[in-house]
């Protein structure tokens, strides 16, 4: 008997076919689909063989499951024998439905071991380029900008090729070529880490670049992170100065045999037209002094020089095992502008980052300059002083040979607008494509409601994730800055979480995040770490070092991931320890570092700041301390820790009661009256039960008071509306929403918002800009509020009792004249939809259920009698069991499938 449950998308380690894995036991997991309602996955097997022709064959020569009784589809553990570096490992599932019908094999899908071994890298060595002088190419005032370097050795193939892998990273930013073609698409590659801890390296397929005969490999380096200009007021170097290349070829031939080229002092080097790129200044490139064919075999590197060798360190180097940063969407200019003066600017109508493509013609030495900015100032120029030292400058010098297309390679910008100088003749349209660059996560979630403000709003979220996600959760994109800043991340991540899948992404962070960690336990305020100059980067500021439990505890509820928990546990706890130790009376009053309470809150005492934040500090700190401690029991409970789990519930307890007795009154009033505070005692469990609605009743007259107006900075901004929606209000959460007036999302969105900004009134048509030494138009934030949109608008969102989208709820929050919304969810077990509409009084919701996953679905009736599914009755219904009333609202126990449900609102 045949099943039309069908095994879908499968992955590995969260990633469809990853190539060049280190994980000795990979999880495979899979989605189930099928046109019939109410549909589970009673068992299942796992087939994994060492080729893909064993594997059609229906023989799992490394490891056959059998068959399982289970219903499990996510994060099943890889349990056959540990595969070795190189091997690729062919899988494929079926399944059996709930009558015992079984599924055909999903199409065939493999992962493929990295280099596993540090042995494995053998005699490869650091290469770089000798003879780089320390005189600036391009600018005496800024000594870290270096040509890069063009490094190539050459080869002799002789036998017919079975296989070959390039396994490669760098100190710094590399691009491989393998005879004149790029190596694979990955951009910015070895990516962020602190390269004094772990570096990444990736592998690429090049068996089909290699031919017979002569092969050249080659490279380009470029600074990045390592040794660029990163972090404050002209910093570079801060990992190192001299970008460096580590590079095996691995090739298998048809007869056997297998030949490996390495990086080492065979390889020469030169410099050429990138006369430096850098992330915060840009790219100088200089087209008459290109080195045609200089990547090809043949080439002669006669002038070349010998590499500067260096040997490898004890340094770990560990598989790359996320989704690299690509060119994800290209988008055209919107209009251009010619000034008095000749010079173009262009606005590409979004506010974005990476940069542009620019196509030109004209004579040899023409310089065309390119400047980044995302305003324009009143005049219609280029507004850069918000980007402080950061240049974000290219510059490219024509040879002068018909058409030439420049697009710089190690460097981007955060930008909407960018000013042409010096472009010979008029420029089109069609000579400028905004090339939009970020960490190529999978677009998971779409939002949309009546309100064509909030659209916008989730439009500029999605943005703003798109560009402060590469390689690492930075702030922002544009000023000199970029970090990995934890409290932001810890805030938006659940809101990431519902626009893209960044599960792979924010694991790989969390090792950056574990490397971070202090030895005394505490977290960092910024991951990865780095060792900035003169600035105190302490760790564990409060809602910033907690993103170390927040961000875990995230992954868990989103993706049901328990090894994540697992690998973490320790540091989590070691965390809470150090916590404990300077707190013992349950107020975190010490050790609170940088101590950035409501950071750019608007509840300040001082009228003469545009920023300021009432909430005590030591009352914010308390109250994610409790958090910490509550999240760190579930985790112990979900890990099967019991004493572990009352323990951290008994600290949890002690917080809270002592946050009551030091913060709380008994009419529910909490210290400072701020909506923070309000909203932290409510989200974070903190008040006896007979004090929630009061104090949920205070933080509405706060805002009341403020003409309904929100005030909260980054670390309220998140819990705000999720709160006044759990707590009876969703009214107000709504009203907040839809605000259009200072302070709002809606009123940056006025002003002609395409992200979100980093403070509430980065521009203002009376005031102009604000204080130009901190004012991003692009730092996702305050976009927090964009899990409340799926949460809580479209009502999309996890049992906590089982995570990863096992048991799903919806809960739709229809209120504030919103008369539509639609969210589509692609979780880790496949997609979900909740869709509904207010028209004439009645309800209609519109729900997707994934195979193999239940839900409870919520509608804002009282009168079960009277809701129907596609018109029949309930109680007609295949797959649907009304469960209660609760709350005046009909509580329905669903199975897989797509319903129409319909009823009167009451
Ligand atoms: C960053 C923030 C960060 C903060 C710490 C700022 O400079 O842009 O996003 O969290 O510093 O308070």
């Amino acid at each position: 008997m045949t099943t039309d449950l069908t095994p879908m998308r499968p992955r590995c380690e969260y990633l469809t076919n990853p190539l060049g894995i280190d994980i000795a036991r990979p999880r495979l997991s899979w989605t189930l689909e099928s046109a019939r309602r109410a549909q589970r996955q009673s068992a299942y097997q796992i087939l994994v063989a060492a080729d893909e022709e064993s594997l059609r064959a229906g023989a799992g020569d490394l490891w056959d499951s059998g068959r399982v009784e289970s219903g499990q589809s996510v994060h099943v553990d890889y349990a056959g024998p540990a595969p070795r570096s190189g091997q690729r490992c062919w899988w494929a599932v079926r399944v059996w439905d709930q009558d015992d019908a079984v599924s055909p094999y999903s199409a065939p899908s493999w992962w493929e071991m990295g280099l596993l071994d540090p042995a494995d890298w053998g005699d490869t060595a650091w290469i770089g380029l000798d003879t780089m002088s320390d005189d600036p190419p391009g600018d005496p005032d800024l000594p870290g900008l270096v040509p890069s370097p063009y490094l190539r050795r050459t080869f002799t193939l002789t036998k017919p090729v079975r296989r070959a892998r390039l396994y490669a990273t760098a100190r710094g930013l590399y691009e491989a070529r393998l005879n004149g073609q790029r190596v694979g698409d990955a951009l910015l590659t070895s990516g962020w880490t602190d390269y004094t801890t772990r570096i990444q390296y990736q592998t690429y397929d090049v068996t089909t670049l290699l031919r017979d005969g002569e092969n050249a490999l080659s490279a380009i380096l470029g600074t990045g992170w390592y040794a660029g200009y990163l972090g404050f007021a002209g910093q570079y170097g801060l990992y190192g100065t001299r970008p460096q290349l580590l590079a095996r070829l691995h090739i298998e031939y048809d007869d056997g045999a297998t030949e490996t080229i390495v990086s080492d002092d065979a390889w020469r080097a030169a410099t050429g037209p990138i006369l430096y790129s850098d992330f915060l200044m840009g790219e100088s490139y200089d087209a008459r002094a290109e080195l045609p064919g200089w990547d090809a075999p043949g080439y002669d590197d006669a002038a070349w020089t010998p590499v500067a060798v260096t040997d490898r360190d004890a340094t770990p180097l560990v598989a790359d095992r996320a989704e690299p940063v690509r060119v994800v969407h290209e988008t055209p200019p919107l209009a251009i502008t010619r000034l008095d003066d000749g010079t173009f600017i262009v606005d590409m109508g979004q506010n974005m980052v990476g940069w542009v493509r620019l196509r030109v013609a004209g004579a040899a030495e023409t310089r065309v300059r390119l400047r980044f900015a995302e305003m324009l100032d009143a005049g219609g120029a280029l507004y850069t002083e918000n980007l402080r030292t950061a240049r974000q400058t290219d510059t490219y010098i024509l040879k002068g040979d018909g058409e030439e297309i420049f697009e710089p390679r190690f460097t981007f910008h955060g930008f909407r607008y960018v000013e042409v100088t010096g472009y010979p003749g008029d420029l089109t349209p069609d000579a400028i494509m905004g090339r939009v660059v970020g960490s190529d996560t999978l677009a998971v979630g779409t939002f949309e409601c009546s309100s064509a403000l909030v659209n916008q709003l989730q439009r500029n979220i999605e943005w703003g994730q798109r560009g402060n996600f590469l390689s690492v959760p930075t702030d922002c994109p544009q000023r000199d800055e970029r970090l990995g800043w934890m409290g932001d991340a810890q805030i938006f991540a659940r809101t990431a979480s519902c626009n893209a899948d960044v599960a792979a992404f924010f694991t790989k962070w969390l090792a950056d995040v574990a490397d971070a960690q202090a030895p005394a336990g505490a977290f960092p305020d910024i991951a990865p770490l780095l060792a900035l100059r003169g600035t105190d980067l302490s760790h564990g500021a409060p809602a910033w070092g907690d993103a170390g439990v927040i961000v875990p505890w995230t992954l868990y509820q989103v993706y049901g991931d328990t090894r994540i928990l697992t690998q973490y546990y320790e540091g989590m706890a070691r965390w809470l320890t150090y916590l404990e130790a300077a707190n013992p009376d349950g107020l975190w009053r010490h050790a609170r570092g940088n101590d950035f309470g409501d950071w750019l809150a608007l509840d300040g005492d001082d009228p003469s700041k545009a920023f300021g934040s009432r909430t005590p500090k030591d009352l914010l700190a308390t109250a994610y301390y409790a958090y910490d401690a509550r999240l760190m029991s579930r985790v112990a409970r979900a890990l099967g820790r019991a004493e572990d789990a009352a323990r951290y519930g008994a600290l949890f307890d002690t917080i809270k009661a002592a946050f009551r007795r030091a913060y709380v009154s008994d009419d529910g009033r909490i210290a400072g009256a701020t909506q923070t505070g309000y909203v932290l005692a409510l989200h974070m469990d903190l008040l006896p039960g007979d004090l929630r609605a009061a104090a949920a009743d205070r933080l509405v007259e706060t805002i009341r008071d403020r003409g309904w107006r929100l005030t909260t900075g980054f670390v309220g901004v998140g819990y705000l509306l999720p709160v006044l929606t759990e707590t009876g209000h969703a009214d107000v959460a709504y009203r907040l929403l839809l605000n259009e007036t200072y302070p709002s999302w809606g009123y940056s969105i006025r002003q002609g918002a395409t992200t979100i900004w980093e403070r509430w009134d980065g521009w203002t048509a009376e005031g102009g800009f604000e204080d130009p030494g901190m004012n991003s138009f692009n730092h996702y934030s305050l976009g927090s509020v964009g899990e409340w949109l799926y949460r809580y608008v479209a009502g999309i969102d996890v049992d906590p009792a089982r995570p990863g989208y096992d048991h799903i709820l919806i809960r739709p929050c229809p209120s504030g004249g919103v008369t539509h919304a639609r969210a589509t969810y692609d979780s880790i077990r496949g997609r979900i939809v909740s869709a509904w509409r207010v028209e004439d009084g009645a309800f209609s919701l519109h729900v997707t259920i994934p195979a193999n996953t239940t839900a409870t679905v919520y509608l804002p009736t009282s009168n079960i009698a009277a809701v129907t599914e596609a018109g029949a009755p309930l109680k007609d219904v295949e797959g649907v069991e009304a469960l209660r009333v609760e709350a005046g609202r009909v509580v329905l126990a669903v199975g897989s499938g797509a319903y129409d449900f319909r009823c009167a609102m009451t």
